[in-house]
């Protein structure tokens, strides 16, 4: 039991995609599997009544209400973070990686560069690549104090003019930093002196572990005069990746046009009956679940921080559910280490050059997850470890 005193279980169908496991992994070696961006948890119970009672209804017709979402998200966002909705556009968007597409389509023109800050999420690049833009590659800097954004790069890149757009991730996943307030107002201001325009992936945005504090790139774009639109909604808090739409939040009126015009033109806005019943269950009565989340993600970096095995280290941790280890003392090149992770610590981890040729020598481990399953992590990589002496 968690100190809110919600029981946090491993599903009893933990909704593994064994073939996709298969797949990434190799089979026969009895794979923990902590890799997949979501919790590793039963999602919230005032969910999982919602979505009981909306099947029980036996009645799953049209159910456009894009606003009962837009409501929800509101009376959350206020409450966790103090943002309000005032002069502020929010649409719907079935997925992220939907609006980053759409957005790039509306706000860029075709060869255009778009920023992206590796090692961060994988989709980020093939959605400007596929959109046939050119991904121009800022990575982080990492110095002794963790990761930080290299200004002086994304200064130089910002300033050709054919670099319109940047996708900021903001909590950043992987490597868990949560940005502050002053680093946002550096990067809005670069992007506002050259006019490139923000896309802020903001989806872990719920997920800041004390004392990081979220802070929504709209409160500093309002000073900085940037063109932006933020990312948002349920699917990473809640683990609702497989019903829950998404929210595209700006203040860019002209862009608001544009973006709904793709959308009505593909008619992405039919809302899925469950999507609404989870996302209001969520948003409105999820919060002492999100609260034992992130004690138990608390508790389970300070399991990191204190068991891994030298010469392996966790990466400060701000915020994500998302540890980055690092394990670069191995000295194992990119394959051997994939292979050590896989076969010498039989974990499934997410390797860490699939977020950029930056992440190499780095992995990536889902920790909101029971603790014995942390435990158990940390047990196999002191075998595997050993095994290498
Ligand atoms: C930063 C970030 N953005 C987007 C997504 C995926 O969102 P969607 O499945 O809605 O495209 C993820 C999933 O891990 C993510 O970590």
């Amino acid at each position: 039991m968690s100190e809110h005193n919600q029981p946090l279980v491993s599903p009893t169908a933990q909704a593994i995609d064994d073939a996709s496991l298969q797949r990434h992994f190799g089979g026969g070696h009895d794979l923990l599997p902590l890799w997949i961006a979501e919790p590793y948890l039963e999602v919230a119970p005032p969910v999982i009544e919602a979505l009981q009672d909306r099947a029980a209804s036996g009645w799953y017709g049209y159910e456009t209400r894009p606003e009962a979402l837009g409501d929800a998200f509101w009376t959350w966002m206020d409450r966790r973070h103090g943002w309000s909705r005032q002069g502020l556009r929010t649409l719907v968007s079935p997925s992220v990686g939907t609006s980053i597409g759409t957005l790039i389509e509306v706000a860029t023109e075709p060869g255009d560069g778009v920023i992206i800050q590796p090692p961060v999420f994988t989709d980020f690049k093939p959605l400007v690549t596929a959109s046939e833009r050119n991904a121009v590659r800022n990575p982080l800097a990492l110095g002794k104090d963790g990761y930080g954004f290299d200004l002086g790069g994304l200064e130089q890149q910002a300033m050709d003019p054919s670099t319109t757009a940047l996708i900021l991730c903001n909590p950043q996943n992987p490597v868990g930093r949560v940005w502050t307030e002053e680093e946002l107002t550096e990067l809005a201001g670069i992007c506002a002196r050259h006019d490139v325009f923000v896309i802020a992936d903001e989806i872990h945005a719920d997920l800041t572990l004390a004392p990081h504090r979220f802070t929504p790139f709209a409160t500093v774009a309002a000073t900085a005069d940037v063109k932006w639109a933020a990312l948002h909604g349920p699917i990473k808090t809640f683990g609702l990746a497989g019903v829950c739409d998404t929210l595209v939040v700006t203040d860019h009126g002209d862009l608001t046009d544009r973006f709904e015009s793709v959308s009505s033109r593909l008619h992405l806005t039919r809302n899925n009956v469950f999507g609404l019943a989870a996302a209001q269950a969520a948003y409105l009565e999820g919060a002492d679940w999100v609260d034992a989340v992130l004690a138990l993600t608390a508790t389970n970096v300070a399991m990191l921080q204190e068991g891994l095995p030298a010469p392996l280290r966790l990466i400060d941790l701000e915020g994500t559910y998302l540890a980055w280890l690092d394990l670069r003392g191995l000295g194992l090149e990119v394959p051997e280490l994939a292979t050590w992770l896989s076969e010498s610590a039989r974990l499934a981890l997410s390797p860490g050059h699939w977020f950029g040729r930056e992440g190499a020598g780095f992995a990536r481990m889902t920790i909101a997850a029971p603790t014995d399953q942390i435990e158990e992590a940390v047990a196999r990589l002191h075998t595997a470890v050993d095994g290498l002496a």
